[in-house]
């Protein structure tokens, strides 16, 4: 019997992440807690965005990924799979219009925080989620896995727990942070958090002059248009084409965000050793060393050689000036301006300069797909306490949202679960050639079973449309194979149907076409493409309930299935029933060229060497040649069922 302390997840924080998390948690019908440990949740969120909230950039997944400073490359799936036109849209369907401004920086319409806030209140509580005010402890981690929280109100039970603490307070207090003490306890290791650094692009043209002269030894102080001071420090700077850069500007850009808006100003103390009146003395001397020189040429014991022609400039001193007739108010012009060379900053500068950003709990170590621990099961993160980060514009929420998405999705439900009683869990596999009904079977039966049905044909049809599209021949084995680092394929299912995700874009329309169906056929005769693809569905597998149906599940993909069923049915029979659904969809062939397709694929795909089609030894033979759907519906639910009573 189950405690009313007994969850099937439990979320830590109750910030973005974490609502959106156990929102979706909620929403697909896990019974998940909520821990905040402050009365009101999404506080942070409600202050962002000056209380506006920058809640994403109506920007393409890869934008975002582009956008990111740290591990962008970790977040491809998750990003894809819920990219901002998602998290727009979640958030106007829940009643939050939308606009984009400047840069693409999305806020609500109303430039009121507290709507974003409150449409995940009642994202929570339409899902059912239990939320309490408590901090949580611990983790309780029993045999490496996790088993619940340990918390100021008790001790709760579940099987899976997002950790969703968030990052920033650790950033700036410097101490070790909730989540990462708990991450740490499970086995996790934490990059030490640094923040962004990355050079800073100026107004001043005057950088480039002095592209490449560095200087050491100085101060730097960053105001923002209040002139309040962000930053101040001693250190190495460093003129670039654009602006600047250099250890000390590397630190000073960690504190900097939103430069637009903050109109950030950088003032250069060329001399911090010396004080006004000391520094004025010492360019008495100097002048009076060089007394028969020109102004322009009297600097060079007090500044670098690059950096001259700027400060005469600056100095609105003419530069053919005798120094003995220079006037006290012109040297205490220059005074000012070797104790306050003013910069104006304009924007952090290219991503790819970028050096080092925030840390956090290792991506190493989580699951890019389903952001769940490597090293403890049941336990997944999401939002800022994983070790990634990104510029501002919205992109820093957008991470959130799609790792708790992704992390939401993952965690099992009970039902479905693998050790729950109430079901057991159960992997069927079908194979047969093409045409002989097993994907209308498949996903009828999933339906009717409440088991996810997974077409893994469309993986390989998703491969061949790729190849296809970059001009490669689909039996040219290396040019394939090389291409397939470039393919990130993902699923998601939409009302209960199977979508494809190919680099991000939805291709499930594209894929049934004659032409990639040759394709499809083709590669999939390739080592190189089978062991791309085998992991993807072997790890559905793992994690669901599923019908999986295609070629090989049974021989080689699922070689443990508690139920193989071969799947076949006469080429004719085939043939008709492909032309109907030919004509059904207005593509105009004839019976002849459609058996003669079968044939050929039946061909191929039994004759290929690696993974032939071919009945697992174990498996059951159901001929639909002279069966109705119904008929063969029947036959495959009935099997099911008692496999699973087995
Ligand atoms: O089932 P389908 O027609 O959508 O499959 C497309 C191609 O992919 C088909 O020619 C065979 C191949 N395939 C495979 O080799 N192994 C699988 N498990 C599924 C499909």
């Amino acid at each position: 019997m189950r405690s009313t302390n007994d969850f099937d997840l439990i979320v830590i924080g109750g910030g973005a992440a974490g609502l959106f998390a156990a929102g979706r948690a909620g929403e697909r019908g896990l019974r998940t807690l909520l821990l905040e440990k402050n009365d009101k949740v999404g506080r942070k969120l409600g202050i962002t965005g000056k209380g506006r909230c920058n809640l994403t950039n109506n920007a393409e997944a890869r934008t975002v990924i582009e956008n990111c400073t740290t591990n962008g490359r970790f977040l491809y799936s998750a990003v894809n799979a819920f990219p901002p036109s998602a998290v727009m849209s979640f958030f106007e369907k829940r009643g939050v219009p939308l606009k984009t401004e400047r840069g693409f920086r999305v806020f609500p319409e109303s430039d009121r925080a507290a709507d974003i806030v409150n449409a995940l209140r009642s994202y929570i509580k339409d899902g059912g989620v239990t939320r309490i005010t408590a901090e949580a402890k611990g983790l309780v981690i029993e045999n490496g896995a996790v088993a619940g929280v340990d918390t100021t109100a008790g001790r709760f039970s579940a099987k899976s727990v997002i950790v969703a603490t968030g990052g920033i307070s650790y950033r700036l207090t410097g101490s070790t942070g909730d989540g990462y003490r708990f991450a740490e306890s499970a086995g996790h290791t934490i990059v030490p958090p640094v923040p962004s650094l990355v050079s800073i692009c100026c107004a001043e043209e005057e950088c480039a002059e002095m592209a490449g002269f560095s200087l050491r030894n100085v101060k730097l102080r960053v105001e923002n248009k209040k002139g309040a001071a962000v930053f101040e420090d001693m250190g190495e700077l460093l003129f670039t084409h654009r602006g600047v850069s250099g250890p000390l500007v590397l630190s000073a850009s960690a504190h900097m965000r939103e430069y637009e808006k903050n109109g950030y100003k950088l003032y250069i103390d060329l001399k911090p050793a010396l004080t006004e009146e000391k520094l004025d003395a010492r360019i008495l001397r100097d002048f009076e060393k060089y007394k028969n020189r020109e102004f322009e040429n009297a600097l060079s014991d007090l500044a670098g050689r690059s950096m001259i022609p700027v400060l005469v400039r600056r100095s609105g001193i003419a530069p053919e000036k005798r120094v003995n007739s220079v006037t006290k108010e012109e040297r205490r012009r220059l005074v000012s301006l070797f104790k306050s060379f003013e910069l104006t900053a304009v924007s952090p500068g290219p991503i790819e300069e970028a050096i080092v950003t925030s840390g956090g709990v290792s991506t190493r170590e989580i699951d890019p797909k389903t952001m769940a621990s490597k090293k403890c099961s049941g336990l997944y993160f999401a939002g800022e306490v994983i070790d990634v980060d990104a510029y501002t514009g919205g992109f820093n929420l957008q991470i959130a949202w799609s790792t708790a998405f992704a992390a939401a999705n993952a965690v099992p439900k009970a039902e479905n679960d693998k050790e729950s009683g109430k079901m057991k869990h159960i992997d069927v596999a079908i194979d047969g050639p093409s045409g002989a009904g097993k994907s209308t079977l498949a996903r009828l039966a999933a339906e009717k079973l409440g088991l996810i049905y997974v077409d893994t044909g469309a993986l390989y049809r998703t491969v061949g449309l790729y190849v296809l599209s970059k001009g490669v021949g689909s039996r040219d084995e290396a040019g394939v194979t090389a291409l397939l680092p470039e393919i990130d394929i993902g699923m998601k299912y939409s009302d209960g149907a199977q979508r494809m995700i190919l680099n991000g874009q939805d291709v499930t329309d594209s894929i049934r076409t004659p032409e990639v169906t040759k394709y499809a056929s083709d590669v999939s005769a390739i080592g190189a493409v089978r062991a791309f693809l085998l992991d993807t569905q072997r790890s559905l597998a793992e994690k669901y309930s599923v019908i999986m149906d295609g070629r090989d599940i049974g021989t080689v993909v699922l070689p443990n299935a508690e139920l193989k069923i071969f799947l076949a049915a006469s080429a004719e029979v085939r043939a008709r029933r492909r032309l109907k659904d030919f004509e059904a969809k207005g593509i105009e062939t004839t019976f002849e060229e459609v058996l003669r397709d079968i044939e050929e694929r039946d061909y191929n795909d039994s004759h290929r060497e690696i993974a032939p089609l071919k009945p697992a030894e174990d498996s059951v033979l159901v001929d639909t040649s002279e069966k109705s759907l119904e008929e063969s519906l029947a036959e495959i639910v009935g099997l099911i069922e008692r496999a699973m009573e087995e």
